[in-house]
């Protein structure tokens, strides 16, 4: 079942889990396992992207993934710069594109980006010579985050296919939700969707999902429960009619929980937004909240990604002539 890890196909650039492998996902979830051990001994470190430059270029705020990608790249013995947009040239009106294409002229390894434009890491990777890893586009993909909440799941219940999952709340402008319900289908789970109509993509009906608009119908006999945050940044104009009766209709707490398996687990990719979509007691409910796993899974799988991309490319151009997978 374990892959070796040249067993994995070569990954030009990571810009998104549509149109990967199952192959593909399996390999990467099973290099990430290989790091959880080194992540959780005292001696954390090895050389295997020694001489390697890894730039952090994130236009939009980030706790986890730029940091666990830092973590990850230097965990690995690379180099790692994480460019201040906020007091870089872009501030003076630089172009996305001429931003890049200046990082591209020092020679990195790997580019890790964060816009807020869907789609603009897929354009930027046409034009670089290094290795792109999409940290998340505006509503398109976040694919570390899809394999993280994989890796995560995999290990609690040691397996993915045929797991019964509910995606929940603000679905339209989540890129997180959009990667796992890829992620999910290519691995045979079946993937529930539940929200209020108005935070639901109009194209939902051609995701391989189930929409629900209640908690109720939605939640039961779920193995796993994904709740999203309200991503008011992506927001133009009302989405919901108040926090207070967000909450009171799709804001998972205890007796929402009831409809689902005893053993349900509970994720979030953070940020969370507690008293929003979340209730407290529900995401610190140790026995079934496994939101610091999906935290810790994130460095590791980020690792995997870092390894795959260039951990056995030595010196070697990658093949741009395509985004797909070599
Ligand atoms: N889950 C996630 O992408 O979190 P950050 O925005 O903190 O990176």
């Amino acid at each position: 079942m374990t892959k070796k890890r040249n067993g994995l196909p070569r990954l030009p650039h990571l810009l998104g889990i549509e149109g990967l492998a199952p192959d593909t996902v399996s390999g990467l979830l099973d290099l990430s396992e290989s790091y959880i051990g080194q992540n959780r001994s005292l001696d954390k470190r090895r050389d295997l992207l020694t001489g390697r430059t890894v730039i952090n270029l994130f236009f939009e705020n980030s706790t986890r993934t730029r940091t666990s990608f830092e973590v990850a790249a230097k965990r690995l013995g690379a180099d790692v710069i994480n460019m201040e947009v906020a007091s870089s040239s872009v501030r003076k009106g630089e172009t996305l594109l001429d931003t890049a294409m200046t990082l591209n002229a020092m020679l990195p390894d790997t580019l890790v980006v964060r816009h807020h434009e869907s789609g603009a890491v897929n354009l930027l990777a046409q034009k670089m010579k290094c290795a792109v890893i999409n940290a998340g586009d505006g509503q398109h993909e976040h694919p570390t985050q899809a394999l993280l909440d994989a890796l995560t799941i995999r290990r609690r219940r040691g397996k993915l296919e045929g797991l019964l999952v509910a995606i929940c709340g603000d679905i339209l402008h989540s890129r997180v939700a959009r990667s796992n319900i890829h992620l999910l289908n290519i691995m045979g789970a079946r993937v529930r969707v539940v929200g209020p109509p108005t935070l639901m993509p109009t194209d939902v009906d051609r995701m391989g999902v189930e929409v629900h608009f209640n908690m109720r119908t939605g939640l039961k006999d779920v193995d796993i429960v994904m709740m999203l945050r309200l991503q008011t940044e992506r927001m133009q104009g009302t989405y919901v009619p108040s926090i207070s009766e967000y909450f009171r209709f799709f804001g998972l707490d205890q007796e929402k929980l009831k409809v689902a398996k005893p053993d349900a687990l509970i994720m979030h990719p953070g940020p969370m937004n507690r008293g929003v979509e979340i209730d407290s007691e529900v995401a610190d409910d140790l026995d079934r909240s496994v939101i610091h796993e999906q935290v810790e899974m994130g460095v590791a799988v980020r690792m995997a990604c870092l390894e795959a991309l260039i951990g056995t490319r030595r010196n070697a151009p990658p093949d741009l002539t395509t985004g797909a997978l070599l």
